[in-house]
């Protein structure tokens, strides 16, 4: 018995209809925000993410799918958001009217340790939008991700924000930063060793316990809590801070969030439950304004986030779902065949018993599948009539057989 693999999982019927109601809310929600789809491949040039999530993450050192075809080294796609930058790039969509607003859906492949909320293949569901620098598009952004959770049913969530500033205040802060940790480098977990030479911000992410010790002393808080970003980094932020208040979009500053990807400049941030283990995050996202033109296009600000829908489909619970609105029901199995593809004809939902039960079985069939059962009895047959049963209140009701499809549509 071949087994499926670890880290994967089966969508099954039971639970489908989570996965088209979380889809159709995101075409219904960004929509509205004048978002349009995008559906890019799910292998790209392993470069794509080496250059665009950057090689000294852990999502492009540990965590990537590579592959080797016909000397090319492949990549299953990790995030969408190098993915997308590069369909932008090469469409020519800079030319386009500013903004450009995208929104995908689809799986992503990272090798982790599955856990609760941690899958290896997963799927998101996010948004990009190009080509505007002001504030104003990050609030937009996190406002569509705030409205997508509360159309799907989601209040009970944390908004924080920060900012990473640009790449030049980040300098400071690297260096600061440095210093401070300077002493305490050879306690630090091996992990945090080479982000130190590498990569200074990601340390402040480290979930090590020692780690996390050293960096709560006093003279390190001081430079992490410090406003290291320039006057117009501080001013964009203040300006978001300002078009979230009026909002009323409830948020907090942790001054921690640095995200694991390294396309971030400016505004980042997180979305989180309380109701959902150690991996909380159901969404994540931020400004990119150097990532377009990295990647070989026009210079062009990008900010934009995605969501895990696995963790957003745990957080749902179950509701009912859609069922199928009739079922006929007849001994004569090919006047049941006939009128169940006049009421598909008409855009409602019917279905009929295919495999010759008696008249009882098809009734508790229905009872289990329908909203109502379409009765087609001798009686019923002679005279052109139904008789149409509601299912769950049992109400009973003959009518013309011309006037079904207008009884059903009601
Ligand atoms: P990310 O934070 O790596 O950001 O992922 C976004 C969300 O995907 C997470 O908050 C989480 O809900 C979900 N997720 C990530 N890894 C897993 C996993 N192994 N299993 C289940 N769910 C997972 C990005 O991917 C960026 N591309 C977001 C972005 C878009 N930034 C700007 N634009």
């Amino acid at each position: 018995m071949i087994k499926i693999q670890k880290g994967t999982k089966d969508i099954l019927p039971a639970d489908s209809y989570l996965w088209q109601f979380l889809e159709d809310k995101a075409r219904e929600v960004f929509s509205k925000y004048g978002a349009e789809e995008i559906r890019t491949p799910i292998f790209e040039a392993t470069e794509l993410f080496a250059r665009g999530v950057g090689d000294t993450t852990d999502i492009v050192n540990k965590e990537m799918y590579t592959f080797e075809k016909s000397e090319r080294s492949l990549t299953l796609r990790p995030e969408n958001t190098a993915g997308v930058v590069r369909s932008f790039i090469e469409n020519g969509m800079h030319r386009l009217s500013a903004p450009v607003k995208l929104w995908y859906k689809g799986p992503m492949f990272r090798y982790e340790r599955p856990q609760a909320g941690r899958q290896r293949q997963f799927n998101q569901v996010g948004v990009e939008v190009f080509g505007i620098n002001a504030p104003t598009a990050d609030a937009e952004v996190i406002l569509m991700a705030i409205n997508y959770l509360k159309a799907i049913g989601l209040n009970d969530l944390s908004v924080e924000i920060n900012s990473l500033g640009c790449p030049e205040c980040r300098e400071t802060f690297k260096t600061k930063l440095k210093e401070v940790l300077k002493p305490y480098l050879n306690d630090l977990c091996p992990d945090c060793q080479e982000r130190y030479e590498k990569n200074p911000l990601r340390l402040l992410d480290c979930k090590v316990e020692e780690c996390k010790q050293i960096y709560s002393k006093p003279e390190v808080q001081a430079v992490i809590q410090s406003d290291f970003i320039c006057e117009s980094c501080q001013e964009h932020f203040n300006e978001l801070k300002k078009y979230l208040d009026t909002l009323n979009i409830k948020y907090s500053i942790n001054k921690l969030l640095v995200r694991g990807l390294d396309y971030y400049n400016r505004t980042v941030f997180e979305i989180k439950s309380n109701n959902l283990g150690s991996q909380n995050a159901v969404c994540g996202g931020g400004r990119y304004d150097s990532l377009v033109k990295n990647l070989g296009g026009e210079d062009t600000p990008a900010v934009g986030f995605a969501m895990g829908m696995e963790r957003l489909i745990s957080l749902l619970g179950s509701f009912d779902k859609d069922i199928t609105t009739a079922f006929v029901i007849s001994n004569d199995s090919l006047e049941a065949l006939k009128l169940t593809e006049e009421i598909r004809a008409n855009g409602i939902s019917a279905e009929f018993d295919l495999s010759g039960k008696k008249f009882v079985k098809q009734l508790e069939k229905a009872s289990k599948t329908a909203k109502y059962a379409v009765i087609i009895g001798e009686d019923e047959l002679k005279n052109s009539q139904v008789t149409v049963k509601n299912l769950k209140t049992s109400e009973q009701n003959t009518i013309a057989r011309s006037d079904l499809i207008k009884y059903l549509g009601n």
